[in-house]
């Protein structure tokens, strides 16, 4: 299988890791809410302004890895071979480039629905609820369609050539929460990440 294949799927994997974070950090802020309004107090492992860190955390990571590299890389050079290979694909890979575009949308408005929250605190939780299950759902419904449609398309259309380019342009990337790469400013997302399924486990 080209190194391509393998690096995207690791990608999407993580991905999905962070995404679940995400939607854990916001049920955990759910939480303290229906405890603080029940007058009790939070529990002392699901601080309100920790959560609100990892959401942050969560935001930057999006805009400086998947939104920066991985889906910029999908276009240039994977769908873009497809599509010179295979004209029939277009609409398709089309709206899995009009994916990326709503994806970046999405995190604007949650990035938006974090900070109202920080600032109007208690008000704004079900809209924060709202933006990041919209952002989670899409880039799952993206990522998926990527695997089940993108990637045998590209196995069927693309030949040894195709896949050098493919796959130098994806061993660049240095995932900065994941693997040798991590950087100290995700070291307490990725070690929630970490914690997280270890505790699932
Ligand atoms: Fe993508
Ligand atoms: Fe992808």
């Amino acid at each position: 299988m080209p190194n391509a294949i393998e690096k995207i799927q690791e990608e999407h994997r993580d991905y999905g890791r962070v995404l679940n974070a995400l939607r854990t950090a916001v049920k955990s802020l759910r939480g303290i809410e229906w405890r603080r309004q029940a007058g009790q107090e939070p529990d002392a492992g699901a601080s309100y302004k920790s959560l609100l860190d990892l959401l942050f955390s969560i935001v930057y990571y999006v805009r400086v890895f998947p939104d920066k590299y991985h889906h910029p890389k999908e276009e240039d050079y994977l769908f873009k071979a497809i599509r010179a290979r295979d004209p029939a694909s277009a609409g398709l890979l089309d709206q899995v480039a009009q994916q990326h575009s709503v994806g970046a949308r999405l995190i604007n408005e949650l990035d938006s629905a974090v900070k109202a929250y920080e600032k109007n605190y208690p008000d704004g939780l079900d809209v924060l609820e709202a933006a990041a299950e919209n952002f989670v759902a899409s880039q799952f419904e993206h990522m998926t369609l990527e695997e089940e449609k993108i990637i045998p398309l590209g196995k069927s259309a693309l030949n040894e050539g195709d896949w050098g380019a493919i796959d130098n342009a994806f061993s660049g990337n240095a995932d900065p929460l994941f693997g040798e790469n991590l950087e100290a400013g995700f070291r307490a997302l990725h070690d929630h990440i970490v914690n997280a399924v270890n505790v699932a486990e």
